[in-house]
């Protein structure tokens, strides 16, 4: 049994990696709560803190308890928080993030695992390759994912901290509530159950790939499995994009048929017209392969929704 400690582990998809590692290792969880959900957690056997990864004394006391490895998921997510907190922002993602590289190499930690972002990717018409130097940082959120990582492999250059970077191309599934700054499937999922129109920001035929959040911590423990992994960069995404048009199309007729779909501007900082990612890196040197198609995980989220009761007490 190892000792695995998740930071935002009570978020959305830190919960449900939390959930898959319970079942064989011993796992502690340091989380704020800003934007995650304690409901995620209950009746797993985890050790939680709650606290920032900012904080030296939480840090300190949960280090004492000799974590091996770590997934390093704590973020302020995502891009509009930023948008109108950038200075949290940059607190969290970035000094966190450094503080617990720090906390980590001390430890002797054997695996560290970064969670970046698709969105430190620049609007590039094909599959986007980790090689692609066309960065285009749109808001504050992009900026501190990319710093992120040059903190990770300056660790991982300068002090040999085996450590692994995963670029998430939205993710989604049980475990995401909808909110203000949460993604746009949950948030979908809600209005279309309320009665309420599905507003796109855009033509609706702008394309993004959804990755169901089983696939997502798939590949995150390959991160640990396979040696491989270490001091490298993976795209983790289906290959697959998928115009939001579609997107809101497949909710409104599993979730309520009789919802419109409305137009209006693309958000000022949203420059991205195509998303999807060239995932031939992690196939090929990781054996990755999505099993969950579009369909199906939203079908699998829906049903969360209904069996969770989501729309009844979460208003936008
Ligand atoms: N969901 C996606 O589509 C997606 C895409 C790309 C990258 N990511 C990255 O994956 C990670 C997890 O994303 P998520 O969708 O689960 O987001 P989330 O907001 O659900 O989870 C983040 C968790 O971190 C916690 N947190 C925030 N600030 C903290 C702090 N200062 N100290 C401790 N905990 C703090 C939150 O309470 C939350 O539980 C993040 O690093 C995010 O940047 C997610």
């Amino acid at each position: 049994m190892t000792t695995i400690l998740v930071t935002g582990g009570a978020g959305a998809i830190g919960s449900s990696l939390v959930k898959a590692l319970s079942r064989e290792h011993q796992v502690l969880v340091l989380d704020d709560l800003s934007s995650g959900w304690i409901e995620n957690l209950r009746g797993l056997p985890v050790k939680f803190w709650r606290g920032s990864v900012t904080d030296d004394e939480i840090l300190k006391e949960v280090f004492a308890a000799s974590p091996e490895i770590v997934y390093h998921l704590a973020a302020n997510f995502a891009n509009q928080n930023s948008f109108d907190y950038p200075q949290k922002d940059l607190l969290v993602n970035g000094l966190g993030t450094l503080k617990v590289l720090q906390y980590s190499r001390e430890a002797g930690v054997r695996r560290f695992v970064y969670t970046s972002s698709s969105c430190v990717y620049g609007d590039i018409a094909e599959p986007i390759g980790e090689d692609s130097h066309q960065f285009s940082l749109d808001t504050p959120y992009a900026v501190t994912k990319l710093l992120g990582e040059q903190y990770v492999n300056f660790f991982h250059h300068h002090h040999a901290l085996p450590t692994v970077i995963f670029r998430l191309f939205n993710s989604y599934g049980p475990g995401e509530y909808p909110g203000k700054y949460r993604n746009v499937i949950p948030n979908f999922m809600l209005r279309a159950l309320q009665g309420e129109p599905l507003v796109i920001t855009g033509t609706g035929e702008e394309t993004r790939d959804y990755t169901f959040i089983e696939d997502t911590v798939a590949a995150l423990a390959l991160a640990v499995s396979r040696p491989e992994a270490v001091g490298r960069t993976f795209n983790v995404g289906t290959g697959t994009e998928t115009p939001i048009r579609e997107l809101a199309e497949r909710i409104r007729d599993l979730c309520n048929p009789g919802v419109s779909i409305v137009f209006q501007e693309r958000r000022v900082w949203d420059s991205i017209s195509r998303r999807c990612a060239d995932i031939s890196r992690i196939r090929e040197t990781l054996g990755f392969a999505p099993k969950v198609d579009l369909e199906t995980g939203l079908a699998r989220t829906y049903q969360w929704f209904q069996e969770n009761r989501v729309a009844e007490f979460r208003p936008l």
